[in-house]
């Protein structure tokens, strides 16, 4: 779908939307629309509980003497409630009242009350970028989908006076969205075409915005000691993967250090030999969400050429069992050196992630390192799907990283962590365990992880209730959602720009 900004023109066919606030108080284009087709919105507001409150819709099809198919309306409530993200919301809901319809265009007339706060070009903006992240979908298995069920929104203009400060501002949010898409595509890809090979090749791909990508194969691997992420794909006939990523944006006089983000990118995890249980075990395709975060982040942050140094790390595996499969009560020896006792297979996520983070602190020394992973159900238990858990080593980069989770409503909350969990971790016979109780069980994977860290500043995103939704959200359809792009990109773009 394409996005576009004008002047002010009202269309002669296809799907027009305008706006009304709180109490039903059209704006300026819709009352000249109203006038121009006979007073149908009012007599169509008349007909209904359409109050102009926030995120209301109103269709009015075929309207009176206009050639158009139909006229949306949609409420933006009071001037408080007009928040760029709840533009982008609304944008959202606009585009899935336009899905239904078969329409192929719509036009977006804005012409906001001065009581709204909110810059114009800025409302537009966010609309269309609502509207772009909600046109997702992921069908190119589906082969007998009719065409009349398919949405076909191909073009959306917006009309405004301030039309060049709008294409400006969208310019970038064009480019987090297409991040946020490869995000969602890889997540969605199922496991026999997605395994770490084919993935690091989907990454390739990201050389041509700029990024330096080099693919590390299981030789390499062993020769850098990661005997941890190892043992977790030696079950598997599909070798294991660390890829590195490099986005080289801020000033090459700067000579800053960089920023890092690693994944964990389980391609598929069975559990290993500590088999999960069948019912739901499809569901772990999206093992490898961290990963395809920092994958999209990095291609957002290239595509909008973000003036950051940005590295960008993934650890690529799949968890199977079989023969050569690492069985419960193995040792193995992880690049830091520490011992791990492989408890339980099934906590395989925490022992990619020990070497992936282990060797981003010693190659890069970054400023700080973030971690993405769907690490632990226990997360879901304890926040749902309403919020990432946070886990970090350094109250600033939280602070931070929690504005940002807010601004774009990829929410996050931080988790305790702390001496008494950590204990959980001793092993009799090696320097830690893998697991720990059942009980907080995503602190203990916490605790696991920070003991990789060094003592860099680092915070661990456990992603695993909010990678994926099973409902339709404001700007994301079922499916995978590609949290943790925006979030990271705003952090970027707040914190770490240098501007
Ligand atoms: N990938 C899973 C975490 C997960 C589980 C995400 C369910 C979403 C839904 C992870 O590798 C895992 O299996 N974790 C175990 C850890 C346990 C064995 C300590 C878990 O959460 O049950
Ligand atoms: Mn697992
Ligand atoms: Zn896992």
């Amino acid at each position: 779908m394409r996005v576009t900004f004008a002047g002010s023109a009202l269309p002669k066919k296809g799907a027009l939307v305008v706006f009304a606030a709180e109490g039903a108080v059209l704006s300026a284009a819709a009352q000249t629309v109203d006038k121009n087709t006979g007073g149908a919105i009012k007599r169509a507001i008349g007909a209904s509980r359409f109050k102009g409150s926030k995120g209301q819709i109103l269709a009015v099809s075929a309207p009176h003497n206009s050639g158009l198919s139909r006229i949306i309306v949609a409420g933006v409530g009071k001037p408080v409630d007009v928040t760029p993200l709840a533009m982008e919301a609304l944008g959202g809901k606009i585009y899935a009242a336009l899905a239904k319809t078969g329409d192929k265009e719509a036009h977006v007339e804005l012409s906001p009350a001065k009581a709204i706060k909110l810059p114009a070009a800025e409302m537009a903006a966010r609309i269309g970028y609502g509207m772009r992240l909600k046109s997702y979908r992921f069908d190119k298995y589906r082969t007998k989908e009719k065409a009349e069920d398919k949405p076909c929104l191909a073009k959306v203009s917006f009309g405004l006076k301030d039309f060049a400060a709008a294409r400006k501002l969208y310019a970038p949010l064009d480019k987090i969205a297409d991040g946020v898409f490869m995000t969602r595509d890889l997540v969605s890809e199922p496991a026999n075409v997605l395994y770490p090979e084919s993935y690091a090749s989907e990454i390739k791909a990201l050389t041509k915005l700029g990024v330096k990508v080099e693919v590390l194969d299981e030789a390499k691997l062993k020769k850098l000691g990661m005997g941890s992420l190892l043992g977790v794909g030696q079950g598997s006939i599909r070798d294991s993967f660390l890829v590195v990523m490099q986005w080289n944006g801020a000033p090459a006089s700067s000579k800053e250090a960089p920023v890092a983000f690693v994944g964990k990118g389980v391609t598929f995890d069975t559990g290993g030999i500590s088999l999960k249980p069948a019912g739901g075990m499809e569901d772990m395709k999206f093992d490898m969400g961290g990963s395809g975060a920092v994958v999209g982040l990095m291609k957002a942050l290239a595509g909008r050429k973000a003036k950051v140094n940005a590295i960008g790390v993934v650890g690529l595996v799949e968890n199977m069992p079989g023969g050569n499969a690492q069985r419960p009560g193995d040792v193995v020896t992880s690049m830091s050196g520490q011992t791990i006792e492989v408890i339980n297979t099934d906590a395989e996520g925490r022992l990619v992630l020990a070497d992936a983070l282990w060797y981003t602190q010693d190659r890069f020394k970054p400023k700080f390192m973030i971690n993405l992973a769907t690490l632990t159900g226990a997360i879901i238990v304890s926040l749902a799907h309403e919020y990432g858990g946070l886990f970090s080593n350094d109250d600033d980069l939280v602070k931070k990283l929690v504005a940002a989770g807010e601004a774009e409503g990829e929410k996050l909350w931080r988790m305790p962590m702390g001496e008494v969990y950590d204990k959980q971790l001793t092993s009799q016979i090696a320097d830690m365990k893998n697991v720990g109780t059942r009980d907080g069980g995503s602190i203990t994977a916490a605790q696991f992880l920070k003991r990789f860290v060094n003592d860099v500043p680092w915070a661990h995103l456990d992603i695993a209730g909010t990678a994926w939704t099973k409902t339709e959200l404001d700007t994301v359809p079922k499916g995978a959602t590609g949290y943790g792009v925006r979030l990271l990109n705003r952090l970027v773009e707040d914190y770490f720009e240098g501007k």
